[in-house]
């Protein structure tokens, strides 16, 4: 079997420490360079937790084009940080590396002028903000139910550790665009965050209104519940996430599609998962 020759932008981080294990431990994967700005010299085996050592030293990510013009990489997994995501996978790009890029907050600017190289260079790529399989399909069947329940209550509720900066999440909000999207609404104009104690005049329905609300408590690490409540019965959509592990889990699996992949375009996970 030829195996996929994989580089790692960002192994030392919690993300990159994760699939730089499952990437090491996959047969269909060769590990070939993994650049970080952090554990420079350590070895990546030892750094992810594995008895033995692999060999493979992470590299400093300055030196990242003479690193490729070494190793060859068809393939880069970035979770990094945005400014650095951007700088390293227009690199990679330009050098017909085919990139799964993780790293969330990626500007305008960036996405418009990687999608061009990604098309000059034919180096298809995937991006997506959420890699786990599960919160990919509950996006979907999410935007299913609205479509059926248009006319019922819609609310999202999402909980998450106390640790946690931002509210709504992220995938809230994602899902609230599916949710719109399905109802023929913009979901910046009907949603209700949170409800106030006062006077809070509501408006009826889905098309109407959706309600937002974060819960944020203890190390829960991410639940998300659609509520669609009709008269007399409600359905409720929920996805719970136990670890990181499937966000992990869903980048290999990302990997593994972008190195076969056919288009010389950006997929999305649901074009990965086939949703
Ligand atoms: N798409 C998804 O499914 C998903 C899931 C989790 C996190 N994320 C995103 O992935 C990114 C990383 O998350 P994390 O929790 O692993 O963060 P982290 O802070 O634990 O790790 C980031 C890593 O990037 C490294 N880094 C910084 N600058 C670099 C550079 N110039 N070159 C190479 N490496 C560099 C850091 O040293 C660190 O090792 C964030 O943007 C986060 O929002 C996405």
């Amino acid at each position: 079997m030829i195996l996929i020759r994989l580089l790692i932008l960002g192994p030392s981080g919690s993300m990159g420490r994760l699939i730089s294990k499952l990437a090491l431990n996959d047969d269909e994967i060769e590990v070939v360079a993994a650049c970080d700005i952090t554990n420079i010299g350590d070895d990546l085996g030892i750094l992810v937790g594995s008895n033995d050592s692999t060999n493979l030293k992470i590299r400093d990510v300055v030196e990242l084009q003479n690193i490729i013009d070494e190793v060859k990489p068809e393939v880069a997994v970035d979770f990094t940080i945005a400014h650095a995501a951007e700088k390293n996978c227009i690199t990679c790009v330009k050098n017909g590396i085919r990139c799964v890029i993780g790293t969330t907050a990626l500007s305008k600017e960036f996405l418009t002028e990687f999608n061009k190289l990604v098309k000059e260079k034919k180096a298809p790529a995937v991006i997506s903000s959420n890699m786990a399989t599960g919160v990919n399909i509950f996006f979907k069947v999410a935007g299913i139910l609205a479509d059926y329940l248009s006319d019922w209550d819609i609310e999202i509720i999402e909980a998450h550790h106390h640790r946690k900066a931002d509210a709504p999440s992220g995938t809230a909000m994602a899902v609230g665009e599916i949710i719109a999207n399905a109802i023929d609404k913009k979901f910046e104009e009907i949603a209700k965050y949170g409800r106030d104690k006062g006077p809070n005049k509501r408006e009826i329905g889905a098309k109407k209104e959706i309600g937002v609300h974060a819960i944020r408590a203890g190390d829960i690490v991410g639940d998300h519940v659609v509520l669609y409540a009709g008269p007399g019965e409600r359905i409720e959509l929920k996805h719970q996430a136990h670890s990181r592990d499937c966000l992990a889990r869903g980048s290999i699996t990302a990997i593994k599609f972008i190195a076969k992949a056919g288009e010389n375009k950006i997929y999305t996970t649901q074009e990965v998962l086939g949703l």
